[in-house]
């Protein structure tokens, strides 16, 4: 197919025509550049569909249950102010060692990454700064990789480091095994917190892993002791944003800075991305989730 972006946002706004005006309208202002790079990634998430007998409807179909699931969560979040989660053991249960949902979960998440701008956005403000770090990474650890879309740009851009993968879910390891091509990659399959290896990093990604727990601060202190001294960190969390899989509500930027600054970390580059465009003030007030991400240095 050769224009696979625009046929995937034309079938969804078939399937789901308020949800795809939507997307069709936000990707908008994103340039060539953007389009461009979605084609690349749609096509080659395409392959690897098709390599186990599936087509890209399976990735809209995935895509759409996890926007209904996200769609119940938001109104309970509406009703009651909270996460419906409250326990990391739930979800773990419920989700990360359910294959059925966690198949359809990851792949959506997977295919979200160029349909939402703000999650486009944070992929470009890493890719931008992570290029700065290149040449201080001899080994690269990646914490919740999920999906694999972060780990394939440290495999691209660092082919004599080491690079190691930790996540909790089997389902996570073989879609990132699947998505991730060219170079090697360690895979453990285990909570983080029980990840102690002999010796420590010099750069590491949790991209969306602390809104998983019920202490962040616990977790960022867990990511600290596994980076070496002068080693940098990545990490990206969404402020409400209700899912089956949230358990943390953080509520604002400064929620997330405080966690970040009580672990021992200090930021050194951020970025907000709110997922409507809407003044910062009145998207606070009216609970729209922002994505916040940054590079963090031990202080
Ligand atoms: C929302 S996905 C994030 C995927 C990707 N990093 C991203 O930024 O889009 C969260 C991932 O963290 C993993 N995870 C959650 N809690 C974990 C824990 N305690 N230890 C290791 N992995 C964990 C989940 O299995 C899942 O693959």
């Amino acid at each position: 197919m050769e224009n696979l972006f625009q046929h995937i946002l034309d079938r969804i706004t078939e399937l789901n025509p308020m949800h795809g005006k939507k997307l069709k309208k936000s990707v908008k202002s994103l340039g060539p550049d953007y389009f461009n790079k979605a084609e690349e990634f749609y096509q080659k998430y395409n392959r690897i569909l098709f390599s186990s007998g599936k087509t890209i409807e399976f990735g809209i179909d995935c895509y759409l249950h996890m926007c209904n699931d996200m769609m119940f969560e938001q109104l309970r979040f509406m009703e009651t102010g909270k996460y419906s989660n409250t326990s990391f053991d739930e979800v773990n249960k419920n989700v990360y060692d359910n294959p059925a949902v966690m198949e359809y979960h990851m792949n959506g998440l997977l295919m979200s990454e160029m349909l939402w701008h703000h999650h486009y956005k944070v992929y470009s403000f890493f890719k931008e700064n992570f290029n700065h770090h290149l040449p201080s990474i001899a080994r690269y650890l990646e914490i919740g990789g999920g999906h694999g879309l972060f780990t394939q740009e440290a495999v691209n851009d660092l082919p004599n480091a080491i690079i190691d993968v930790v996540d909790i879910s089997k389902s996570s390891i073989e879609l990132s095994k699947q998505f991730v091509s060219g170079g090697s990659v360690n895979y453990y399959l285990k909570d983080v917190y029980e990840y102690n290896p002999e010796v420590k990093y010099d750069f590491i990604v949790m991209g969306e892993v602390l809104e998983h727990v019920e202490d962040p601060v616990a977790l960022l202190k867990k990511l600290h002791s596994l980076l070496n001294e002068n080693g940098k960190a990545f990490i990206t969390t969404p402020t409400n944003a209700p899912t089956i899989d949230h358990v943390y509500l953080f509520r604002n930027r400064k929620d997330v800075v405080d966690i970040i600054e009580k672990a021992g970390f200090e930021v050194y580059v951020e970025s907000c991305i709110y997922a409507e465009d809407l003044p910062p003030e009145t998207a606070e007030e009216m609970k729209i989730t922002m994505m916040y991400a940054a590079f963090l240095k031990k202080k």
